[in-house]
């Protein structure tokens, strides 16, 4: 009997990741990679570098738009960037960050807000802050039909009123509260959770009770997977990191020193060289030359005999 030729299959596209998927990876310990994306090539690189879950953070607020913080972003804002993001990802499962004041008020609110991002945005989930009224709205979205992730610890949407940008969950009530509201939205039907700025030895603890993917940042690594911000991991900007960033680029510094080589060479007249500029037959240079040098060139002729060359 001869022996059968080996059959290989080379998987070179990973099928898109899914919500279940995620759950799979939970269960099967394998670690959930996740990152914010804001723009298109944010999300072409994230998508290229292989990540499984892409969130369109409110953090655009600070790190893309330029405001103090999460609070003044709006729904618009979200969707276009989110949209961009939509456009260069393939495979890793997109998440909308539902702003300040897209959900609070109300149950219909959210549902309308968390459509938009699905319908316009081509979103597979959004993601929103808090417990208390945070998990009705949670409880809604889902049983509309949108996955929801949700996120406790330090929920930058009302950092400031609860006081401040530092860990959550140091003493025993705070981890307490933590805990209730991570319980609350797990039962709402979130699909998953974002911890973030809470001791590890806290999150270790509260791991035992998630039965959903939790993604930490600034949680330590006891949980399912671990989010940063894009710009923070690569060190683009120029504000201070959280204590929880590790920076693996220092883009930052590229940037500033690729434009001044560029503001150096176009003063200094050796951009663009040769290489950088079109050329034209010697003839119809000529030809170009003759035109320009006739006496009765006024200009402002759209019907002249050369109308066409600007196009
Ligand atoms: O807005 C954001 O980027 C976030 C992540 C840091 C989880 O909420």
């Amino acid at each position: 009997m001869s022996a059968r030729p080996r059959i290989t299959i080379e998987r070179t596209e990973r099928a898109p990741v899914t919500v279940p998927e995620l759950g799979q990876m939970k269960a099967e310990r394998r670690p959930i990679v996740m990152v914010t994306a804001y723009d298109h090539p944010s999300a072409s690189a994230v998508e290229d570098a292989g990540v499984d879950v892409v969130l369109v953070g409110d953090s655009a607020a600070n790190v893309v738009l330029g405001y103090e913080s999460t609070v003044p972003v709006g729904m618009e804002e979200m969707l276009m960037l989110t949209a961009a993001v939509r456009r260069g990802l393939r495979t890793p499962l997109l998440i909308g960050d539902m702003p300040f004041g897209s959900y609070e008020a109300a149950n219909e609110l959210a549902i309308t807000n968390a459509q938009h991002f699905v319908k316009q945005a081509g979103c597979a989930a959004v993601k929103l802050e808090r417990g208390g009224a945070s998990v009705d709205r949670a409880r809604a979205i889902v049983r509309a039909g949108i996955p929801v992730m949700g996120h406790v610890g330090l929920t930058p949407q009302t950092a400031a009123a609860l006081g401040g940008f530092k860990a959550r969950g140091k003493t025993a009530s705070q981890a307490a509260q933590i805990a209730e509201e991570a319980l609350a939205l797990q039962a709402a039907g979130c699909f998953a959770i974002v911890f973030e700025a809470i001791p590890a030895d806290v999150c270790e603890v509260l791991m035992a009770k998630m039965e959903i993917p939790v993604i930490g940042i600034g949680a330590g690594p006891a949980t399912d997977g671990q989010v940063l911000v894009f710009h923070d991991l690569l060190g683009i900007g120029s504000g201070r990191s959280p204590k929880f960033v590790k920076r693996y680029a220092e883009l930052q510094g590229e940037l500033v020193a690729g434009v001044e080589r560029y503001a150096r060479e176009v003063r200094a007249g050796t951009f663009p060289a040769p290489q950088h500029s079109y050329g034209i037959e010697p003839h119809e240079l000529s030809e170009f030359r003759r035109y320009l040098d006739q006496e009765t060139l006024a200009g402002g002729d759209a019907d002249s005999a050369f109308s066409g060359w600007l196009g």
